[in-house]
């Protein structure tokens, strides 16, 4: 059996940091919305489930969740730019507080077209939430309110993010090895 563990580099993030950093957001985010009756988690699928479950088990405050796909890098490791919603979301947000939760800001397009996309349906108030932040690699600029870490310009799995689909599961942030792309030339 292939061994996803026998692929790693190294890890970037390891568990603990993780949790804690995630702990520290969810007071930062009950503390803004405290005023406010209504919240509501939009989690961008897939790379973002594993970042929403333990932020939405850390809060202690009322929210809704949905969940919306968009297209992302397909096999490769570079964005085309081109965003494209696969699924939408269950219910309207007109009038809601929506907060985005996002694993990655890479380009910026994914958030860009998601931001542009939910403010169209004028929600009451719009916010970003991301768990990494890749800032060399920016083309579009994205206002973004909860950020976890700012990393390095690697190309990252784990902790909901994939090459390939692969990795998701890994329960931290890792690089691997330079022979896991080999085939893509
Ligand atoms: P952006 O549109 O370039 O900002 O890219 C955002 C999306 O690309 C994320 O939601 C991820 O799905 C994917 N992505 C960007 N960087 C990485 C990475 O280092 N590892 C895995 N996926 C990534
Ligand atoms: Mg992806």
């Amino acid at each position: 059996m292939h061994d996803i563990y026998a692929d790693i580099d190294y890890i970037l993030i390891d568990e603990n940091k993780l949790q804690t950093r995630i702990q520290e957001l969810a007071g930062q985010i009950e503390a803004d919305y405290q005023d406010d009756e209504d919240l509501l988690l939009i989690c961008v699928l897939k790379g973002g489930f594993i970042f929403l479950s333990d932020l939405s088990r850390k809060m202690k405050r009322p929210h809704a969740l949905d969940f919306m796909a968009v297209s992302s890098y397909g096999s490769g490791t570079e964005s085309s730019g081109a965003v494209q919603i696969i699924m939408d979301l269950k219910q309207p947000i007109t009038g809601r507080n929506v907060l985005v939760i996002e694993d990655i800001i890479d380009s910026g397009h994914t958030l860009n077209y998601m931001r542009r996309t939910l403010l169209a349906r004028n929600p009451a108030s719009l916010r970003i939430c991301t768990l990494l932040n890749k800032p060399s690699r920016r083309e579009v600029d994205v206002p973004v309110e909860y950020l976890g870490f700012d990393i390095p310009d690697e190309f990252v799995v784990g902790y909901g993010l994939d090459f390939d689909e692969i990795y998701r599961n890994l329960p931290f942030i890792a690089v691997l090895k330079s022979e896991v792309f080999a085939h893509l030339g």
